[in-house]
């Protein structure tokens, strides 16, 4: 019998002005999942601990399987398999906890398989978890979380993601308030167009960012950071947003905004020391508005998902 372990890390989607088109790995926390081929065809979720008994058992609908279903049936294989799944990353927090247990699941499966695929040709099959999650197929998580780093989702017809090398040593805060956002309620909130005014500054600020990342320009990468098209309408969502941010630049990020849809904040900053001191200051200023939260400070994860030792 053939088991396996994986672990995927958190991400942040969006990175303020990369809307749907950009994300990056965080080296904790992430899901972990234990893959043991069985010996009747089909994909089974054995357990899930971590989830207060919230995902769903059923094959077609709890991300893991679905995108283990996807790998096998690209493959044309039949093999049984049992998951179990091991959720650290809190739901609904805007963090990327359904791509990172359909990225382990799948870096899982295809070390089973001999590493069959690249990651790269991984990606589709978690977004099709991601469209199970949220009715999106978007992969500005599932791309950071399988490749590692900052990627880019240059196009999505056909998918054309790229790893973008990054010469700033940069590192991450992440500020979980004790609310809950779905997805796809953060994402039903959007105005279905953009002005051009506003497409103009969403543009600059992301070519900006990605300058800023590639020649390690930290003040490039700090005026960048700023979002004219979800965050307006999606900060509604988060109490205390403004000032919040306002506090994480007061004590030295480089910027700041929400991560993926939310309600989870992130911050970027230039050393660890700084990143702790952001997020202190974050949480002291959400308990102003009655929010307790979550801080994990972590480097840039430059590999993405990971086999473990059992
Ligand atoms: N880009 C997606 C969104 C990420 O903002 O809706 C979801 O985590």
């Amino acid at each position: 019998m053939k088991t396996v372990k994986a672990f995927a890390p958190a991400t942040v989607a969006n990175v303020c002005c990369g809307f749907d088109i950009l994300g990056f790995a965080v080296d904790s926390p992430g899901d972990e999942v234990i893959l043991t081929q069985k010996n009747e065809p089909g994909v089974v979720v054995k357990k899930i601990v971590g989830d207060g008994g919230r995902l769903p058992l059923e094959a077609n609908l709890n991300t893991a399987s679905v995108a283990v279903q996807s790998f096998l049936s690209a493959i044309d294989s039949t093999v049984g398999i049992e998951i179990e799944l091991f959720k650290n990353l809190p739901l609904g927090s805007g963090m990327g906890s359904s791509a990172a247990s359909a990225v382990a699941a799948l870096v899982g499966i295809n070390y089973l398989f001999g590493n069959k695929l690249t990651r790269e040709e991984l990606i589709p099959h978690a977004m099709e978890a991601e469209r199970i999650a949220c009715g999106s197929a978007h992969a500005d998580n599932v791309g950071p979380s399988l490749l590692g780093g900052f990627v880019l989702v240059r196009d999505y017809h056909p998918l054309d993601v790229v790893k973008i090398p990054v010469a700033a040593n940069l590192y991450c805060t992440l500020v979980h308030p004790q609310i809950e956002l779905k997805t796809e309620d953060a994402r039903r909130v959007l105005r279905p167009s953009v002005a051009l005014k506003d497409a103009i500054t969403q543009s600059g600020n992301t070519a900006g960012l990605m300058v800023g990342l590639m020649s390690g320009d930290t003040n490039l990468i700090s005026r960048s950071l700023k979002d004219v098209i979800a965050e307006p309408v999606r900060s509604v969502f988060i109490p205390g947003f403004e000032a919040v941010k306002s506090e994480a630049v007061k004590a030295g990020a480089l910027g700041c905004g929400i991560s993926g849809s939310g309600p989870t904040m992130f911050a970027l900053s230039g050393s660890h020391e700084i990143a702790l001191a952001v997020g202190e200051a974050m949480q002291r200023q959400f308990l102003k508005y009655n929010l307790k939260s979550e801080v994990h400070v972590s480097r840039i994860n430059l590999d993405g998902a990971k086999i473990i030792d059992l």
